[in-house]
């Protein structure tokens, strides 16, 4: 196995967990993407990235972007955390590919989380708070969304050690 730095965005704590509990196993560092430039990421093999999905979007997903064009040679991979179910492979499908460069075989993997109101920042829980409206009016919601809406109603911390197995396997066997 080839050594590795894991580097995270994280609003309220879910993707920087995450990030050290994927560092424990593998014996890497991890950092907060805001110190990123206090990295040697040129010292790796491989850069494992992380963020919190907002609406879709991997937040701070552009460092891959740019160390793809940076560093071409070395192996990333990506996890995403979020709140939607871990068995909600629609869900899973579209971060994947609203986020992983097409084509780049970039390995993706998504984390359940959950959503913190405590420590989301004012405008966030706006957000939620309008999303939770618009789901709430769609008429004939599937199970999943039921699940969703149920959830959203208050803090809930879906994390789980286990679910990051199948990234420990995938760099291990690397
Ligand atoms: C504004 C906002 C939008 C979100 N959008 C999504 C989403 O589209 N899908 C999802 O599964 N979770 C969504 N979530 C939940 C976060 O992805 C989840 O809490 C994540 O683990 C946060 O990571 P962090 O604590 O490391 O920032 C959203 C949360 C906020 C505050």
């Amino acid at each position: 196995m080839e050594n590795c730095v894991i580097i995270y965005q994280s609003r309220t704590g879910f993707t920087e967990k995450y990030a050290r509990w994927i560092g424990e196993e593998l014996g890497g560092e991890s950092y907060p993407l805001c110190n990123v430039n206090l990295v040697h990421l040129d010292e790796y093999d491989l850069i494992i990235f992380g963020g919190g999905v907002r609406a879709g979007k991997i937040d701070g997903i552009r460092f891959v972007d740019k160390t793809c064009r940076q560093f071409p040679d070395k192996k990333i991979v990506i996890f995403a955390t979020g709140a939607a179910p871990q068995n909600d492979a629609a869900t899973v499908e579209r971060v994947r590919s609203m986020n992983v460069p097409k084509n780049s075989g970039i390995p993706f993997f998504y984390l359940q989380s959950g959503f913190n109101y405590e420590l989301m920042q004012g405008m966030d829980k706006i957000i939620i708070a309008i999303a939770k409206v618009m789901l709430g009016r769609v008429k004939n919601k599937d199970g999943m969304a039921r699940e969703m809406l149920a959830a959203m109603q208050g803090s809930y911390d879906h994390s789980s050690r286990e679910l990051i197995e199948p990234l420990i396997s995938c760099v291990k066997s690397q």
